[in-house]
């Protein structure tokens, strides 16, 4: 693949189906991206249809990345809605597909969602990432994201139980 491209995404029929497909076989083999089964493409649907309408409020961000044509990564952050962290934003799911893991895909969709939320003029972009994710938190920190705290044994995956870990990136603070 030559360099990976990401664009803001739009929320289409095919857009879904294609990310539909990508979240939902990480899920089925075990990715933590907050589902314990594959989600339905409904499920999906409905998910990236509040994206958009919030990317449309100017209170989120949606990136896909392409390889030629198809869709192999998506990730989105949201403003949070509670009236006193309005400022901030959580990005919540970044996915890229398992055939071009290890590509760049990953650390372009994050490097480009950080992008827009430094223009959108968010403070604190947060996230979460499950304890065992050593790939995903190996990324965020080399993007310079911070840990800032860590519920013991709180994800939980059938009888399973693996901590959860708090990321931040101060955009008031990170040099430009
Ligand atoms: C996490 C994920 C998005 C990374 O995407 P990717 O395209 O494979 O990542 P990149 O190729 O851009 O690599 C980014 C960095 O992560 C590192 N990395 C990726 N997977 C890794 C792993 N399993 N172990 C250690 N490091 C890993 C790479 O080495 C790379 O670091 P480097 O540039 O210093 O070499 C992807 O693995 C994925 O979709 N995982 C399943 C869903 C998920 O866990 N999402 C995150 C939820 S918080």
């Amino acid at each position: 693949m030559a360099e990976p491209s990401t664009r803001p995404a739009v929320v289409d029929d095919a857009f879904v189906t294609a990310a539909h497909g990508i979240l939902a076989g990480l899920v089925a083999d075990g990715a933590a991206l907050g589902w314990v089964e594959p989600p339905d493409v409904d499920e999906v649907a409905e998910l990236l249809g509040h994206v958009a309408a919030a990317v449309a409020d100017g209170d989120g961000a949606l990136r896909a990345a392409y390889d030629g044509g198809r869709l192999v990564g998506l990730g989105y952050w949201l403003r949070y809605a509670r009236p006193t962290h309005r400022p901030h934003a959580d990005l919540e799911k970044l996915a890229v597909a398992a055939d071009v893991h290890g590509r760049g895909v990953g650390r372009a969709l994050t490097a480009a969602l950080i992008e827009d939320a430094r223009r959108a003029g968010i403070e604190v972009l947060t996230l979460d990432a499950r304890g065992d994710n050593d790939g995903a938190l190996h990324l965020y920190r080399s993007l310079g994201f911070q840990v800032y705290g860590r519920l013991p044994r709180f994800v939980a995956v059938g009888n399973r139980r693996y901590d959860k870990v708090l990321l931040m990136l101060d955009l008031r603070a990170a040099p430009r």
